[in-house]
């Protein structure tokens, strides 16, 4: 069993086969996913397919990059959205100083804010960190996710992992980890310790090896788990099955 921890099936790139691509994913043993929202609209998708799917989940969030388009209504509106059935976390947010869609300053504001709402809505934080490993870290040491939280597609220093592992958090990887050039990316998997590790495949974006270019899609974090278990030296499926249980610890989801 596969706990399949970041998607966006409700991407409109799905939306001419969405239903095949969840019998693709129960036939490769993907047993839990959670969709994660990046705005509104899509936080209200992801409510909406966790509630149309039994193995599905969801997570309500704004993304660095949507973070300025939100407004005090907005805000009141994702609480709201929170409160729904299925909804096992808050996030995507963070910090995005590779595309720096959104002015720092108003990532950074965000990204409190929803800590905080996480905070006192009892529920874990999904992290999205781009080229802002610094900036992400002592955020999170300012507001220390009480229910934990994870670091969603590392691709940082062993130092900043473990910064991220001294507050609790989980780190997971995605499909980057399969490409030919991740050898540090790799180094660090190695050291994560067993019971914090995560996997996803952040799809329908970072499509791992062999079938990068192509759309991504969640029956595709195997081989996300084949990559892991092959660096680590481990069996595939004990891999997969550790990786699910964190997963449920973390989400408060019995599988
Ligand atoms: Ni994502």
């Amino acid at each position: 069993m596969i706990f399949e921890t970041h998607c966006h099936l409700d991407d409109k790139r799905f939306a001419a086969d969405r239903e095949e691509v969840v019998a693709r994913l129960r036939q490769q043993g993907i047993g839990a996913v959670l969709n994660v929202g990046y705005d509104l609209e899509s936080s209200v998708r992801s409510v909406k397919l966790a509630q149309e799917h039994a193995e599905f989940y969801a997570a309500v969030g704004v993304h660095p990059h949507d973070a300025a388009g939100m407004s005090e209504d907005g805000w009141e509106h994702l609480e709201q959205l929170a409160a729904s059935p299925k909804v096992v976390a808050l996030g995507e947010m963070g910090l995005d100083y590779y595309r720096d869609l959104s002015p720092r300053p108003v990532q950074q504001q965000a990204f409190a804010f929803q800590l905080e709402l996480a905070n006192k809505l009892n529920l874990p934080v999904i992290i999205h960190n781009r080229d802002a490993h610094q900036d992400t870290i002592r955020l999170l040491q300012a507001h220390v996710p009480a229910r934990g939280g994870v670091l969603h597609c590392f691709s940082g220093s062993w130092e900043t992992a473990r910064l991220a592992l001294d507050l609790g958090l989980y780190i997971s990887f995605a499909g980057p980890l399969t490409y030919r050039n991740a050898v540090n990316l790799q180094q660090v998997a190695v050291r994560v310790p067993l019971d914090r590790l995560l996997v996803e495949t952040d799809s329908p974006y970072l499509t791992p090896e062999p079938w990068r270019g192509r759309r991504n899609e969640p029956a595709y974090v195997r081989y996300v788990v084949e990559k892991l278990a092959e660096i680590r030296s481990m069996d595939v499926e004990e891999l997969a099955a550790q990786t699910a249980a964190n997963g449920a610890r973390l989400f408060g989801i019995e599988l």
